[in-house]
């Protein structure tokens, strides 16, 4: 197991699915968390159960951003750990998205975690014994096989993609201990999924019958690869990518 005893991390969209079993990992792997989510209630009753701290924020609300991490640095001494986790689908197609819908969630998915790794960063190269630190931003396989049903997030997955790797060597050459990774998932048992089964229903049926293993993730297996990306595990990997879809992106769509 990693081990991520002494270090302190934020969680954003801490109050389900991935976030909430990320939270309960890196706990577990002995970190101190500060996780946040735009629901109060959920979000606080999962961190006073967990044993986190908990904040209410809008990843999107850039204003925010400094104030959380602050907040983290205040109550713990110091940032380690970033998890850009909080998430919104759309189900609007090119043929049917209204300007709205586009900028909330360019907002939220795409600037939410290029403010998150500002905030962090600029805390992170302060941090006591020199600039270190991890950022795990999670994208999708939507980055790289779209869904026709939802430009805007797979757009905004995409750009998640290649702004962690702009992320990861900026820190790099400025000499910082701080690296940017991101994580892959394929469909996995939480609520957005369940979101995107409304607007289409059989999806979930569907995508675990053509998946090489036959099933959905648990959120606990993405957490798993958030936790070794948190960890000192590979000191030399930055702008890297995790996929933890089963196979699904590796298999010949004829098979
Ligand atoms: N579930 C999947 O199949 C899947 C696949 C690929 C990627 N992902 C990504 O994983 C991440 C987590 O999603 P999930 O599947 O656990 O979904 P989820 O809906 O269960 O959890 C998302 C959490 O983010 C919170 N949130 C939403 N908007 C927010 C905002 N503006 N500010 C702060 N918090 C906000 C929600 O309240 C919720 O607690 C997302 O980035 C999602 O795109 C999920």
């Amino acid at each position: 197991m990693p081990d991520l005893s002494g270090k302190v991390a934020i969680v954003t969209g801490c109050a389900s699915g991935i976030g909430a079993a990320t939270l309960k990992r890196l706990i577990a792997d002995g970190a101190r968390i500060l996780g946040t989510d735009i629901d109060a209630a959920a979000g606080a009753a999962l961190c006073e159960e967990a044993g986190a701290r908990f904040a209410v924020q809008d990843v999107s609300d850039r204003a925010l951003w400094n104030g959380v991490v602050r907040e983290a640095i205040e109550a713990f001494g110091r940032l380690d750990i970033l998890v850009n986790n909080a998430g919104i689908v759309t189900g609007a197609s090119i043929g049917d998205v209204d300007d709205d819908t586009w900028d909330r969630v360019i907002a939220v998915n795409l600037t939410g975690t290029m403010a998150g790794c500002r905030a962090a960063i600029a805390a992170m190269k302060d941090n006591p014994g020199g600039a270190s630190g991890a950022i795990i931003n999670i994208a999708s396989t939507t980055a790289m096989a779209p869904l026709p049903t939802d430009v805007g997030y797979s757009a905004s997955k995409g750009a998640v993609r290649v702004m962690s790797k702009s992320v990861a060597t900026w820190c790099a050459q400025q000499g910082y201990a701080i690296r940017c990774n991101t994580v892959i998932p394929g469909a996995t048992e939480t609520g957005i999924l369940n979101a995107a089964e409304e607007v289409t229903p059989g999806l979930k049926a569907a995508v675990a019958a053509t998946s090489p293993m036959k099933r959905l993730a648990d959120p606990a297996e993405t957490a798993a690869a958030i936790a070794f990306l948190a960890s000192d595990e590979c000191p030399f990997m930055t702008g890297a990518e995790m996929l933890v879809d089963g196979g699904a992106l590796s298999i010949h769509p004829g098979f």
